[in-house]
């Protein structure tokens, strides 16, 4: 999976795709994340890639540098993919729309992170296949609702997670009709007036089963 970025401020992004299981993924070629300064696509002598929103308060970011910007991925790539834009308006995320977009995206496609109030609506009109919300609540950075999506999404990528059945039994996973994980214990089994469920001590794999489906919340 490539993933193509196009944000102000790529520095986020290798900040956070530097560490733990995602580098170790970036390192290994498991997926590839590109990113690109939106800024080095403006015509403007200072790189300003911002304008005044007609007739509502804020800047927006103007079409102009998207475009280009977007164009200029297309080119490289040699066809048109897939361009997701985040916002709080649009298709709210949950663990089963994660993976219809794991299904459903081809290995290649770019994200839209703007600044400022919102980004013109031309290029949501033009270029956006999918707009994706990841909650009712408004962020003031679009590198993070970003870096949620991709960060679930490449969880599905075989190998990201390294114990599969981890992955299959999630939180939210199909194998858990979308319910919540069940409790989980480690040593000593013991610890202040509480013990492990003496179920899980006993060794037989049929009733651990079932204890877990009947404790899942
Ligand atoms: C300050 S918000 C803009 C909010 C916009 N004026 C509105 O009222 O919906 C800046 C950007 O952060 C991102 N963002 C904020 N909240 C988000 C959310 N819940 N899901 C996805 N992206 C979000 C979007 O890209 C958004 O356009």
């Amino acid at each position: 999976m490539k993933i193509h970025i196009i944000t102000i401020f790529p520095e986020i992004f290798e900040s956070y795709l530097s560490f733990s299981i995602l580098w170790r993924a970036i390192d290994k070629w498991l997926f590839q994340c590109e990113l690109y300064k939106l800024n080095d696509f403006s015509d403007d002598n200072f790189k300003r890639v911002d304008d005044k929103a007609y007739w509502m308060h804020g800047q927006v970011i103007s079409a102009i540098p998207l475009a280009k910007s977007i164009e200029s991925i297309y080119d490289n790539v040699g066809h048109k993919i897939p361009v997701i834009y985040m916002t709080p308006s649009w298709d709210l995320l949950n663990q089963e729309k994660i993976e219809k977009y794991y299904e459903s995206l081809d290995n290649e496609f770019i994200i839209i992170c703007g600044h400022y109030e919102w980004i013109d609506q031309r290029i949501i009109d033009i270029y956006v296949d999918y707009s994706i919300s990841i909650g009712e609540y408004v962020l003031t950075s679009w590198e993070l609702s970003t870096c949620v999506f991709i960060d679930a999404l490449v969880r599905h990528i075989p190998w990201v997670i390294w114990n599969i059945k981890s992955l299959e039994e999630d939180s939210f996973s199909e194998k858990f009709d979308r319910k919540k994980e069940y409790p989980v214990y480690t040593r000593p089994e013991i610890f202040m007036w509480k013990s492990v469920p003496n179920i899980l001590l006993s060794g037989n794999h049929k009733e651990i089963e079932n204890w877990k489906k009947e404790n899942l919340r």
